[in-house]
């Protein structure tokens, strides 16, 4: 029998590719810190989302392996294998993500998921929905000068004019139409089986990155309004702010592509010219830094908005140095060199990759195997208590 009576932090990382950095300092190392220093005080999860892996067209034949080395990108990053108050599972190996999200799924809104920011990103709405406003706007703005036409042929050219925005307008709504429509309903109702990962686990902090904001707000969401209609169900995940406190930060990271800093890092991008791997050689991960696109200004500022690139790259050395952003940001403020900053960031990133894959090459992958073994059933009875609760509440018990 587990008793699980310690607040539950948790997280997963999905195993469709390498991880990244903004992986890592956005949710693995968050995690892994409470991990070395907290365990005590916490049950402390970390899971592969390997269900999650397909909500978008993967090499399969690849999956296995790259969730093996995904465990033990674990390990490398410190996590430790011998305290039974942390543990490590696969999620496919417990049933009960899919049954209690099938049973979310019903008392879930279809508009609510529709909205999910991720969702419309992956299948590029909102681009089209802003062309079409603009050709809307081109539109409205034909018509109110079609007055002005003084001959048949201005009149004519207008009214082309009127039918190319509107046509145009028209394409783009239908080219939302096929996105949405030939997008995976796993991708659509993923947020489902996340708040599944975490509330079969009654984990009260999840430490994620800003783009998995909406769904752990989702996650509070679903969790209220199941102990509101069958009482106190699932533990409520601590509100999003109080989460950025906890793990000592005042917002979700959001590490940004090198090569177009108004995107962030991500391991579905295919170049992955803009992205560094956590198994990139530092070599590899310099020239990347070296290329990183950056802006005119010509003068280091810490400005998200006018200037993201440079603000990207003082925030990744601040993480891999370890140290406070805004020392870093005092280091360099008002120096001219682009170059010199690329420098030391690719200096402190070298050294924090050669010394991530010497730990890696150490792992013990028979140690890790026996640990998820064990976790893996562990996890097993935990999540059945918490799926049964559910079952008898909805009359299946
Ligand atoms: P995934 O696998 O895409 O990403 C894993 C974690 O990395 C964070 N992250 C970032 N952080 C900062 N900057 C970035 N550029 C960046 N890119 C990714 C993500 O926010 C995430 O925390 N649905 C989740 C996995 C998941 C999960 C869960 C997480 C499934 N079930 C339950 C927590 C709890 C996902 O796709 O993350």
């Amino acid at each position: 029998m587990v008793v699980m009576s310690k607040p539950v932090i948790l997280t997963g990382l999905r195993a469709n590719n390498d991880l990244h950095i903004g992986n890592y300092f956005g949710a693995l190392l968050p995690l892994i810190d409470m991990a070395k220093t907290r365990a005590d005080e916490f049950e402390i999860n970390l899971f592969v989302p390997d269900l999650h892996s397909f909500t978008t067209p993967i090499e399969h034949s690849q999956l296995q392996a790259q969730i093996m080395h995904n465990l033990k990108l674990f390990v490398a990053a410190g996590l430790p294998l011998d305290n039974p108050n942390i543990r490590i599972y696969r999620q496919s190996y417990i049933p009960a993500h899919s049954e209690l999200t099938w049973i979310l799924d019903c008392f879930t809104g279809f508009g609510q998921m529709r909205r999910m920011t991720q969702f419309k990103e992956k299948t590029k709405t909102k681009e089209r929905l802003d062309q079409a406003v603009v050709e809307a706007e081109l539109y409205h703005k034909a018509m109110q000068t079609m007055g002005q036409a003084s001959n048949y042929e201005e009149l004519s050219a207008k009214q082309l004019e009127l039918s190319q925005h509107m046509n145009a307008a028209i394409d783009l709504i239908g080219q939302i139409e096929d996105r949405q429509g030939t997008a995976s309903v796993g991708l659509f109702n993923y947020p489902v089986l996340m708040a599944a990962d975490i509330l079969l686990y009654d984990a009260e902090y999840v430490p994620v990155g800003d783009d998995q904001t909406q769904h752990l707000e989702f996650a509070r969401d679903i969790a209220e309004r199941m102990n509101n209609k069958f009482g106190e169900l699932f533990v409520v995940p601590k509100p999003v702010k109080q989460q950025h406190e906890f793990f000592g930060k005042d917002q979700g990271l959001r590490i940004k592509d090198l090569s177009d800093p108004s995107r962030k890092m991500s391991k579905s991008d295919e170049t992955g010219k803009g992205i560094i791997f956590l198994g990139d050689t530092p070599e590899a991960a310099s020239k990347k830094i070296m290329s990183a696109t950056t802006d005119s200004v010509g003068v280091v500022h810490y400005d998200i908005e006018k200037q993201p690139g440079v603000a990207n790259l003082l925030q990744i050395m601040a993480l891999a140095e370890g140290g406070e952003l805004s020392s870093v940001v005092d280091r360099f403020e008002g120096q001219t060199s682009y170059g010199d900053l690329k420098t030391a960031v690719a200096a402190s990133l070298r050294e924090l990759l050669s010394s991530f894959q010497a730990k890696l090459e150490q792992v013990n992958e028979a140690a890790l195997l026996a640990k998820l073994q064990v976790d893996e059933a562990a996890m097993n009875e935990k999540a059945n208590q918490t799926l049964l609760k559910v079952q008898k509440a909805v009359g299946l018990r």
